[in-house]
């Protein structure tokens, strides 16, 4: 499958270095076509992978990826261009987080206290938006045993059909306990977690954990 990735930091790095050992067609995109992070790894990468600008990796995406700084990831998507993004699925990992007042970050919202995934939906309703993988750590995102076992992934969108084809890739990156938690307004649930998130990395001193959900049996 071609994926087009936005995004040139650790999660985008790791995540799209997994989908070519995985087999799949993978660029890159940065804000500059000629970005040296983007290049370095398409020549690393290995067969399969290229880069570009954020336009030229929506284009090339039967599915696009979101791994940009959250606050400016509708930026990044306004500089992917709505008309590559229309009709695919783009899935988003960015966590809207604000450092500017120090530690712990606040959750940046929209107006009414929309998340970035309800935001991106809004900004781009032809794109079929799910939050999906924005939970864990980028290592535990391509090797979810990472965290010491099975553990639990939440995905949430308007798309029946887009969260079906994001369930698929989850499954090939390793994911066993994928849970549709509703539509794009829960990822009001899923960023703000993130808060507890940090709060364990702080607790237990390392990134590689997640969490797992307990069920009483009805
Ligand atoms: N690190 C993790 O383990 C982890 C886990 C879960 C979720 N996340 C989330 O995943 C996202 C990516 O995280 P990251 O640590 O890999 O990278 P990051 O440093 O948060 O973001 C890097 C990307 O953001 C783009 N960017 C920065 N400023 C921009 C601007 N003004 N306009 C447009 N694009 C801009 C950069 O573009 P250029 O390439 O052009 O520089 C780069 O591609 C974040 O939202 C983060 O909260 C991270």
């Amino acid at each position: 499958m071609k994926i087009g990735v936005l995004g040139t930091g650790m999660v985008g790095g790791t995540l799209a270095s997994k989908l070519v050992s995985l087999g799949h067609e993978v660029r890159m995109g940065a804000r500059e076509p000629d970005n040296p992070k983007a290049k370095a790894w398409a020549e690393s990468a290995g067969h399969g992978a290229s880069a570009g600008d954020f336009a030229a990796a929506a284009k090339f995406g039967e599915i696009v990826l979101s791994c940009t700084l959250g606050e400016k990831s509708v930026e990044a998507l306004q500089a992917a261009g709505k008309e590559n993004l229309r009709g695919k699925v783009v899935i988003d990992v960015s966590n809207p987080l604000d450092f500017s007042r120090g530690m712990p970050p606040r959750v940046s919202t929209g107006p009414a206290g929309e998340s970035l995934g309800e935001q991106i939906q809004q900004a781009f309703p032809e794109a079929r938006v799910v939050k999906a993988l924005n939970t864990v750590n980028a290592a535990v995102m391509v090797d979810p045993r990472r965290a010491g076992g099975e553990s639990d992934l939440f995905l949430c969108g308007n798309d029946a059909g887009a969260k079906k084809t994001v369930t698929d890739l989850l499954k090939q990156l390793g994911w066993t306990r994928i849970h549709d938690v509703g539509d794009i307004r829960a990822a009001r649930g899923t960023e703000a977690y993130l808060l507890f998130w940090l709060a364990l990395r702080s607790a237990f001193q390392t990134a590689d954990f997640n969490v797992r959900i307990v069920l009483r049996e009805s």
